[in-house]
């Protein structure tokens, strides 16, 4: 019997299988040739959410949930924030190292060249409703970029997938800024490609009568938040991704569908929840009352609690930091003066200790962005904009994968059988 090996004894017909543990993990598929009978499917495992199933091998972001550790591609996150641009952050993900200055020079240039979008992608996006989602706006602009690029179906093409993870680095900026100013009335302000990554996408949002006094604490402050989203292993997001990627459709339609996930309130409207909590509480004297409620279980203290992180998530700790270098730009905000006496009541407090709840990324982020001047529909698109370099090289991995296929669960099946119809 092979020491790294499981025998799983069928109780239902006393046979007895050895399957190989690689990695600490055992292939489903493995499973498959423990069977009752010849007419026996055979074992499958039963796992909705992927609560317990590896979907892929990943050498790209690495998470340790207990010990509150996260890297990319084995640099400590807290490493990266500190001394990385978005950018190099983006290349890092994608390609494994960190760009040299002639890599970066091109890297830089080659997302520069690609910032503007056709004309008739302001034609569609005009078309959408005045107070339209700016999520909605982006999955759909997003999406339709494959009707302008029919080229990216090619992605068995190793130079042609670097062209459109490059036209999606530089055209989702844009694309989110004209959401931005879609939402507010505002004529689209065009890519100015002398500018930073960071700072043309500030001044797509922020320019008026195209004029803008750029704050380089606010800018970085940003930077660091997109660096800190950058990606996060196989969340919903990623999965759906790499789930629409694994049918070979273009890169993107299956960012497209990434985009769509995170629009959901579970994955990126958290920190959204975070202020509407803030606004209820209200002051600081209802901070003790609004722990009971939660306590209690009425309510959640939004902003606390990780599927993963079992400890102090460690963005979160970093966001905090931005926090001060932001508020000293913008002046305090009574809502962060509730946020930070309620982290500290909340840490000290049994139910979140035994419970493990620490803050998590969202607990400061809505709060920063909300003081950077943009509106509470508007931070999934920030979320979005950071997650993007993520999504490509988790998609770019996929594609390389030769274990991967198209994606196609089981299931149980629990419906009814063989019934007549009749008219
Ligand atoms: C993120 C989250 C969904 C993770 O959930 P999970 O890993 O499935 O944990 P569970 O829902 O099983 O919670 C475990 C226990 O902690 C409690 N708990 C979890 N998060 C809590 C929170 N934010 N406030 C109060 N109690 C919380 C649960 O009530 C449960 O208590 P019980 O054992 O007495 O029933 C959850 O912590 C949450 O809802 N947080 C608030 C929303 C949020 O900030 N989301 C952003 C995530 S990045």
């Amino acid at each position: 019997m092979a020491a790294n090996s499981l025998t799983i004894t069928d109780n239902r017909t006393g046979k007895s299988y050895e399957v190989p543990v690689t990695d600490g993990t055992i292939k489903a598929m493995d499973l498959r040739q423990i069977k009752t009978g010849a007419d026996d499917f055979g074992l499958m495992t039963y796992d909705p959410a992927f609560m317990n199933t590896a979907s892929c091998r990943s050498a790209i972001t690495f998470i340790d949930g207990d010990k509150g550790i996260l890297e990319y591609r084995g640099y400590p996150i807290e490493d990266i924030a500190d001394k990385a641009s978005f950018l190099e952050v983006a290349y890092l993900l994608n390609e494994g190292e960190f760009p040299n200055t002639a890599q970066l020079a091109k890297w830089t240039d080659d997302v520069r060249y690609h910032t503007y979008v056709h004309t008739n992608v302001i034609k569609f996006l005009e078309g959408f409703r005045y107070d339209a989602h700016p999520m909605g706006m982006l999955l759909g602009a997003v999406g339709a970029l494959s009707t302008f690029y029919p080229d990216a179906k090619h992605i068995d093409d190793p130079r042609n997938r670097y062209v459109q993870r490059v036209r999606l680095m530089a055209k989702f900026p844009t694309i989110a800024a004209f959401c931005f100013r879609h939402s507010h009335g505002l004529p689209y302000e065009f890519p100015r490609n002398d500018l930073s990554y960071i700072g043309n996408f500030v001044n797509m949002t922020f320019s008026i009568g195209g004029k803008h006094e750029p704050n380089p604490v606010l800018q970085r402050a940003l930077e660091i938040l997109l660096i800190l989203h950058a990606d996060h292993e196989q969340n919903c997001s990623t999965n759906a991704v790499r789930s629409v990627g694994s049918s070979h459709v273009d890169p993107f339609s299956a960012i497209s569908a990434g985009i769509a996930a995170l629009y959901g309130p579970l994955h990126g409207g958290a920190n959204e929840a975070v202020l509407r909590m803030l606004d209820e509480i209200g002051s600081k004297d209802r901070i003790p009352g609004f722990i009971e409620k939660v306590k209690k279980g009425e309510g959640r203290l939004m902003g606390f609690g990780h599927r993963v992180y079992k400890s102090y998530d460690p963005r979160a700790k970093l966001i905090k930091h931005i926090a001060d270098e932001v508020f000293q730009q913008t002046g305090m905000n009574p809502k962060l003066e509730i946020a930070l006496q309620l982290e500290a009541i909340a840490l000290k407090d049994d139910y979140f200790i035994q419970r493990k709840l620490y803050p998590n990324v969202d607990f400061y982020s809505g709060l920063i962005y909300q003081a950077m001047g943009y509106p509470t529909d508007y931070f999934t698109v920030l979320f979005a904009l950071g997650r993007l370099p993520g999504w490509l090289a988790q998609w770019e991995e996929l594609v390389k994968d030769g274990e991967q296929k198209i994606a196609r669960p089981r299931q149980i099946y629990t419906g009814p059988r063989k019934r007549k119809f009749s008219k």
